[in-house]
């Protein structure tokens, strides 16, 4: 991984570690997401407890109650490209508790925080065909079991934002390594979850920088301020729901893909002085047809 892609997540990480109070109101709603997703799937098999939980972009935790989750899941795969921001996490949750267990440092995205430029350049087809292939894989993490529930915690825009270092976005290859990315993200959700488990894709898509309208919006008027800011083409790159579920559509006609998707209202995620609109899609992995028994030859 190249320290010069990787640092700018790590200054940032360093820098909102004390917004935890800030988030509250956000990472209730997380919680909840998470918990009401634990309702359905004990309620489904019949479980007390469900076995494992993946918090992709785990970082600070500042989205997550590591104590509640703990009562919830044997077991909690923390990943995040940061170290010392989970085990700071885990320290802080005051927890000596081995079901918190942490992977790092991880890239979400291999091989995104190992890319050069060239990597992604029209000059070498075979290699840029190559790269998008890498990118768009659905290589989950290793060391992570298939789980119950994988969470990604607001990380696809910091995905966009590592692709950005790489290329400018009127560059001719920047929307193909964008929706290459983003199907990689959602097929490497939907590889580490079990037959039957849920991915929860959770992202900011828009801040008050770009539109302070948020700052005072309430949540009944967000989801119409959200779709007037995105027909203004005013979002983070490749946040756009649609095309999102354009692509989750196309996967589910695959064995592993979704069998359903539900798309959750959007919230406000305060982060210090910023105002964030976050929204969350809900997708449940299909089960295999069991495969009917072959007739009995006839004698
Ligand atoms: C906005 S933060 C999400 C908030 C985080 N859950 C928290 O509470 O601090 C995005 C996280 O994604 C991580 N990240 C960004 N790109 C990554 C990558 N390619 N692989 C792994 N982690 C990545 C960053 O280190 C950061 O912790």
């Amino acid at each position: 991984m190249r320290p010069d892609l990787i640092d700018p997540h790590i200054v940032r990480n360093s820098e909102t570690a004390d917004l935890r109070d800030s988030c509250k109101s956000h990472r209730e709603r997380v919680m909840q997401l998470i918990e009401s997703t634990v309702s359905d799937l004990s309620a489904e098999s019949n479980v007390d407890q469900l076995s494992s939980v993946v918090l992709l972009g785990a970082g600070n935790c500042l989205d997550v109650d590591l104590i509640r989750l703990a009562r919830l899941f044997q077991h909690i795969h923390l990943v995040d490209l940061d170290v010392a921001a989970l085990s700071d996490a885990v320290a802080d949750a005051n927890s000596t508790d081995n079901r918190l267990q942490i992977h790092a440092p991880q890239d979400i995205a291999e091989p995104l925080l190992a890319m050069m430029p060239d990597d992604l350049s029209t000059d070498d087809t075979t290699r840029l065909a190559n790269s998008l292939k890498l990118l768009s894989s659905e290589n989950g993490v290793a060391d992570v079991p298939e789980s119950d529930i994988v969470v990604s915690l607001c990380l696809f825009s910091h995905l966009v934002v590592t692709l950005s270092v790489l290329l400018t976005d009127d560059n001719p290859v920047y929307a193909n390594a964008l929706k290459a990315i983003r199907l990689g993200h959602i097929r490497r959700m939907l590889s580490m979850l079990r037959p039957g488990g849920v991915a929860i894709f959770i992202t900011e898509i828009v801040s008050s920088e770009t539109a302070p309208k948020l700052i005072d919006v309430s949540d009944s008027e967000l989801p119409e301020l959200i779709r007037e800011l995105v027909n203004d083409n005013n979002f983070f790159s490749g946040t756009n729901p649609s095309p999102l579920l354009a692509e989750l559509n196309l996967l589910s006609r695959l064995p592993g893909g979704p069998e359903t998707v539900d798309t959750i209202d959007p919230w406000k995620w305060q982060m210090g002085d910023r105002t964030y609109a976050v929204y969350a899609m809900r997708i449940q992995k299909k089960i295999p047809l069991k495969e009917e028994a072959a007739p009995a030859a006839d004698d």
